[in-house]
């Protein structure tokens, strides 16, 4: 497994399998095809509420990422947006209408920058399998439980829960070219 970082000293795991590689996707000079070697699915959590403010940072990226992705065979895309970013030619419901403009006005630009993503996505990648994981983050607490992909719900999980979810899904094809969000099994 290979992680790109922007700051590795962050990462808290070792592992004998885990390559880190530090970089930015900000770089024009990040090596995409060393990255994807021996690639078979790529995970992206990325975020930068700031920079995302002013510019489609993950969208210039992905939009690097998918050509470099066809150069070297991998097949398999996992980007994780979040519940409150609209899928293509939908709207999102009132009541997420309403907490993205007032509690969650600061990460407009985010979810506008996954929103293109999904555009991106779905325009022009149709020949690769992606996947979007509308995903629902509260807190860095301990694990709640086992999220699955859902259509019609959105949890308020955990990163470990998502990061686990999307490792999964990564393999999922019943996941393929959805945009669905993730929930805990009911009474959890
Ligand atoms: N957090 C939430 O509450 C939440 C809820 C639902 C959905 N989401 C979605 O989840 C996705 C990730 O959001 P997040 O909140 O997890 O973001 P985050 O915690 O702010 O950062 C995610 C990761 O992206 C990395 N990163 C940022 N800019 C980078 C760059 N230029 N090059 C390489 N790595 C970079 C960060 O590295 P550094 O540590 O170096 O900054 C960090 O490891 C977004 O699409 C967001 O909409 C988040």
């Amino acid at each position: 497994m290979r992680a790109l970082a922007r700051t590795p000293a962050k990462l808290a795991v070792q592992h004998e399998r885990l390559e880190v590689v530090a970089g930015s996707i900000t770089d024009d000079q990040l090596d995409l095809d060393r990255l994807l070697d021996g690639v078979d699915g790529v995970v992206a959590m990325l975020g930068d509420r700031v920079a995302q403010q002013d510019r489609l940072v993950n969208t210039e990226f992905v939009q690097r990422l998918v050509p470099a992705m066809r150069r070297s065979g991998t097949r398999r895309f996992l980007y994780q947006a979040g519940g409150l970013s609209a899928v293509p030619g939908r709207r999102l419901a009132l009541p997420l209408r309403i907490v993205r403009r007032t509690i969650a006005k600061s990460y407009d630009g985010q979810h506008r920058d996954n929103e293109a993503v999904m555009r991106y996505l779905d325009e022009q990648a149709r020949d690769l399998e992606w996947m979007v994981h509308r995903a629902g983050i509260g807190s860095d607490g301990p694990s709640r439980g086992e999220l699955r992909r859902s259509r019609h719900w959105i949890s308020i999980g955990t990163f470990v829960d998502c990061a686990a979810y999307d490792l999964r899904m990564l393999w999922d094809d019943g996941a393929v070219q959805t945009w669905d969000g993730s929930a805990y099994a009911r009474g959890r």
